[in-house]
């Protein structure tokens, strides 16, 4: 037998030493040695541990380069609850919170902290080592999320120091910081892809990713604040606190105790304003009963602890001059303008950009060009001009003339009826409209056409290779490969994903051809209603409205649509270009339901009615929109129409409630297989009082 143990304890000590390393770059800010250096030692390990996959570990540092298999997320029970605080903007109401605990208990310590804004996590460990990593969920069950939040460096694998609890679950924000998310924004930008609204949806949705790979290269940070478990050794938040960050944990380095409302309220005003040059996002400030023996006399309401409350920043506001307005023209051919302004701070980063949304809200401001604005940022993408300082006005202003004309086609807007924006109606003309439809189609979420971005879309409609969407499938790599900036190996690339995608499934084709108001959800339910294009495009308006989601004004539009000869004939050209038309026949279930006719009515609370109707024909039943006399049974929800049930009862039909249809398909496959959760839970009321501190 070969003796491997110097192998061995060479990757023990090079694990060793890249937690060291890690943990002093991520945690500690303070590293020893160069990237370069850290590089070399890892690149050896990741050597040796795959000739030697017997040496395998779970945590081994490697692992936090992340994975790019996709994983399903199971749910898992929290042993103990994930509570959430309660709220408040006002300094009164937290003087209050303060002072009734200062009556009761006398003299109270309070733990004041930054809220962190990002996504709550939960990390359990045992001897040490990282075992799980959960979200909140809906507080009782989250999502398993460990392969994803291994590859957050400042979240230890493996724990080192003294005294460090056999098992203890820790808590704290996941979170993504500035710098990481403008990155990350202006990737998906020059890809095409839909940017994220601000840091916190990024650091959330990027928890959710179904390749860990992906999470790895997108910067995530965690501060731990918050431990739970039983007989821990600790009777107060802050030594906990300190602790955990002996042992190797992050933990917010501006955590401080105060005494009474004053010194509360200070922390507060500092940080209030302090905040803005954190290189990272919070919304508030967390105030916390310092002592773990006062916290269990305060105990639990039934949504958050009484120890505790969160002091919320009012959303960060900057004055500064509005210089001109553009107008922007959408891919549906809506205007919106866009206001160019002298560039301010606000939030983390520097604004030049701000939202005005439409002529009625211009006009309602009364904003004019030259004047002193306030912007404020909420949860969209850019922020929003929220008024005007009319004591900064210049007395030569006039008001704002709003355009009546395309600024990129010159074509004269229109508005319709209930809508606020204008819009441009030279949909097959006007420039922006066009690229926005081919760049609209090729995005992830609908063809999925890899290595074509924006830029090369604008590329090849300038070079006249394509003018709308269908011409895509006529592209020949030949063609691409003498454009500019476009290499022999990205033009392959682009035709093979031209080419795969003709095999994207007809829900994702719908949602790619633009049609104004069919989202992603909407194109999802009509695939699976009428389950092709031409049994849409021969609906009529009433007919159209029976998918899910569709109402009068989406009906409208899908007709509209149709009725245009130009998309008419871009239509037939991806048709003959091989795309999907018709949604996949699911495989059947069971023939329980074989030669049943079956009307869906109402509205259900265990699936929705489209999952139903799929449920039906996946157990070979016939669904029928309207009740007729050979309507073998109506399954019922709440609200179901009136007439439906008069002639049901007319008729004599069967009506069944969604519990008695599920039960009469019995064993088959309803629901997604339920998912384990950690045996033998301790019951949760009784941990509470004890261990959630
Ligand atoms: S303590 C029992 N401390 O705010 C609740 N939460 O609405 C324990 N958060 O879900 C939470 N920074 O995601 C705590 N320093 C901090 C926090 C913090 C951010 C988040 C957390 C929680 C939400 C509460």
């Amino acid at each position: 037998m070969v003796d491997n143990s110097a192998v061995k304890v060479e990757i023990e000590h090079l694990r060793e030493q890249l937690n060291y390393h890690n943990r002093k770059y991520y945690v500690e800010n303070s590293p020893e040695i160069s990237d370069y250096d850290f590089d070399c030692l890892m690149r050896r390990l990741m050597d040796l541990e795959a000739e030697h996959p017997e040496f395998y570990d779970p945590l081994s540092p490697s692992v936090r380069v992340g994975s790019d298999r996709t994983s399903e997320f199971t749910s898992v029970a929290h042993r103990y609850p994930m509570l959430s605080l309660s709220n408040t903007y006002s300094i009164e109401e937290l003087s209050a919170f303060i002072e009734r605990i200062e009556q009761q208990q006398g003299v109270t310590e309070f733990a004041c902290e930054l809220k962190f804004d990002g996504t709550a996590i939960s990390l359990t460990y045992e001897k040490g080592r990282l075992v799980r990593a959960v979200t909140r969920g809906d507080g009782t069950t989250g999502d398993d999320v460990t392969a994803n939040v291994k590859t957050i460096r400042s979240i230890p694998l493996v724990l080192t120091g003294d005294d460090i609890p056999d098992f203890f679950e820790i808590r704290g924000e996941i979170f993504m910081p500035y710098a990481s998310f403008d990155r990350l924004n202006s990737e998906r930008e020059a890809a095409a892809e839909q940017l994220f609204a601000n840091p916190r949806n990024a650091a959330a949705g990027t928890l959710k990713q179904q390749q860990s790979a992906v999470v790895a290269k997108r910067g995530l940070d965690c501060t731990l604040y918050q431990m739970a478990g039983d007989n821990l050794p600790f009777t107060n938040h802050i030594e906990n606190l300190e602790a955990a960050r002996r042992w190797g944990f992050k933990v917010s380095e501006y955590m401080t105790l105060c005494r009474g409302a004053k010194e509360v309220i200070e922390y507060i005003n500092h940080w209030d304003e302090a905040r803005k040059s954190l290189p990272y996002p919070t919304d508030g400030v967390v105030i916390k009963v310092n002592n773990f023996a006062l916290r269990n006399s305060l105990g639990f309401t039934a949504k958050s602890p009484r120890w505790a409350v969160a002091y919320k920043f009012k959303a960060e506001s900057a004055l500064t001059r509005l210089i001109s307005v553009d107008f922007q023209v959408g891919r549906t051919g809506a205007i919106t303008p866009v206001a160019n302004l002298e560039p301010v701070l606000l939030a983390g980063t520097t604004v030049k950009r701000a939202s005005l949304h439409n002529a009625e809200q211009i006009a309602a401001l009364d904003i004019r060009i030259g004047d002193m604005v306030y912007v404020e940022k909420g949860g969209e993408i850019i922020p929003k001009i929220t008024g005007v300082e009319l004591s900064e006005r210049k007395s030569d202003s006039t008001p704002f003339e709003y355009i009546t004309l395309c600024p990129e086609c010159g074509a004269e807007l229109v508005r319709f009826e209930g809508e606020a924006k204008h819009y441009c109606p030279n949909q097959s003309g006007c420039r922006p409209q066009i690229l926005g439809r081919i760049i609209h189609f090729i995005r992830r979420k609908a063809m999925n056409i890899d290595g074509l971005g924006a830029e090369t879309v604008e590329l090849l409609f300038e070079n006249g290779l394509i003018a709308d969407i269908a011409d895509l499938y006529s592209l020949r790599a030949n063609d691409l490969a003498l454009l500019p900036r476009l290499g022999e190996k990205s033009a392959d690339n682009i035709i093979s994903s031209i080419e795969a995608s003709k095999s994207v499934p007809f829900a994702r084709v719908l949602f790619g051809l633009g049609i104004r108001f069919v989202g992603e959800t909407t194109a999802k339910y009509m695939a699976s209603h009428f389950k092709s294009l031409d049994a849409i495009m021969a609906a009529d308006r009433d007919t159209l409205q029976e998918a899910d989601e569709v109402g009068d004004k989406i009906a409208q539009a899908i007709i509209e649509y149709f009725a245009d000869p130009v998309n008419l004939a871009i239509i037939e050209r991806l048709r003959a270009a091989g795309l999907q038309f018709e949604s996949e026949q699911s495989v059947l279930s069971s023939n329980i339901l074989e030669g049943k006719n079956i009307v869906v009515s109402g509205k259900f609370t265990l699936h929705s009615r489209e999952e139903l109707k799929a449920l039906i024909e996946r157990h070979g039943g016939k669904n029928q929109s309207g009740v007729s006399g050979n309507t073998d049974f109506i399954v019922a929800g709440e609200n179901m129409g009136p007439a439906k049930l008069q002639k049901a009862e007319k008729l004599g039909v069967t009506i069944l409630t969604e519990q008695q249809f599920i039960e009469l398909l019995g064993n088959s496959d309803t629901t997604p297989p339920p998912t384990v959760a950690e045996p033998e839970q301790p019951k949760v009321e009784q941990v509470i009082q004890t261990s959630l501190f």
